[in-house]
């Protein structure tokens, strides 16, 4: 049997800039070609995260080996398994675990995955809300869990949500809301003034706005942060988070790097928490996903989602996302 998957290739020859070539196609494959796995899921949504659009155009080195199929998340309907935990026609998902980085991925009518790797879709979602949230949900509400575990609560002050209206960003804007957060979006678009409010946001603004000083420590102005952007702004936000504040770095829009004193974590007991979605252990992945069905669904899921494209039309949402030119979550319709 054959079926259609977005798959990702390196081009070994040197080309005329001395580079090598990552790029994807569009192609039929056939079932025995995918990475091993116990599980067959016939994929019924994925979605598009940034993480495959740097894959799937080569700008990010994401891929551990090739050719493979993209997309780091999928729902779907169980197809065989011999594995006792799952049967043939449940609905399941899987994000993260290496799918899409060293496993093949979401982005094909079919996966093929080991059992450890699956899960149920949870209560109060369905297959198509799993992809809606995607990594990007799952990794806002990783961030959020871990901060109120690490003692978040509304009276420390407002939070700020970097990239706010991005996937990760939509998804933190409204979750916080949900929780009784007082919520500040940044954006670099102020088109999305209506979009980030209507999410819940208390204020929206631009990262100038924000008129933060470049002082290793000024005056505490924020409860904490979810940032997907990285840098400068990652730096001066934690230089403003008040007494025992939590700041969850999740992404690198902006940059990888960042600059910052510990005056902030010495002086104030800030705490900057790492947020990683693909390597999270299965209990506690398993935890966040029951809570996404349930305290921390997003009221507003149906916003989020912004567009929905069927697999074979995929392959320009990647640079689209990637320049800046899309907004909430972009799903795939692998059906
Ligand atoms: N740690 C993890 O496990 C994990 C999981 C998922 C995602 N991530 C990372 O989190 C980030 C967001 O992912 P996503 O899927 O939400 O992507 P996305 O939908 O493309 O959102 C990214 C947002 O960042 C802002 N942005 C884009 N380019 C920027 C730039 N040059 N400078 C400043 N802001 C910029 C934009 O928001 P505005 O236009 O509103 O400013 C954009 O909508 C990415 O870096 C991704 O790699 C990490």
């Amino acid at each position: 049997m054959t079926f259609l998957a977005c798959r990702i290739y390196k081009n070994e020859s040197e080309n005329n800039s001395g580079n090598n070539q990552i790029n994807h196609r569009l192609e039929q494959m056939d079932l025995q070609a995918l990475s091993d796995g116990d599980v067959v899921v016939r994929v019924h949504y994925s979605g598009v995260n940034y993480k495959d659009a740097l894959a799937a155009t080569g700008k990010g080195a994401i891929l551990k080996r090739f050719p493979l199929n993209g997309g780091i998340d999928f729902s779907g309907v169980v197809e065989s398994s011999n594995d006792k935990r799952f049967k043939s026609g449940q609905q399941v998902l899987v994000n993260g675990c290496g799918l899409g980085e060293v496993h093949d991925g979401g982005l094909a009518q079919y996966a093929r995955v080991p059992a450890d790797w699956v899960m149920p879709i949870p209560e109060g979602l369905t297959m198509k809300d799993c992809m809606i949230l995607g990594t990007a949900g799952f990794t806002a509400g990783l961030a959020i869990h871990r901060m109120l575990e690490n003692g978040q609560s509304p009276d420390k002050g407002p939070i700020v949500v970097t990239g706010a209206s991005g996937g990760v960003g939509s998804n933190a804007v409204n979750m916080l809301s949900g929780l009784g957060y007082e919520t500040i979006a940044v954006s670099g678009r102020r088109e999305f003034d209506e979009y980030l409010k209507s999410l819940g946001a208390t204020k929206v603004c631009s990262a100038e706005d924000l008129k933060l000083s470049n002082r290793p420590l000024d005056k505490g102005i924020f409860g904490g942060a979810v940032d997907s952007v990285g840098g400068k702004l990652l730096s001066q936000i934690m230089a403003h988070t008040n007494i025992w504040g939590n700041i969850a770095s999740i992404g690198l829009a902006d940059t990888h790097e960042f600059e910052a004193t510990v005056f902030p974590l010495i002086l104030r007991g800030v705490s900057l928490l790492g947020v990683s979605s693909t390597n999270c252990p299965m209990p506690l992945r398993r935890a966040i996903w029951k809570r996404l069905g349930d305290d921390l669904k997003p009221q507003h899921l149906n916003k989020i989602l912004t567009d929905e494209v069927k697999l074979k039309d995929v392959s320009p949402v990647f640079e689209e996302l990637l320049n800046r030119k899309r907004f909430g979550r972009t799903i795939v319709n692998c059906l």
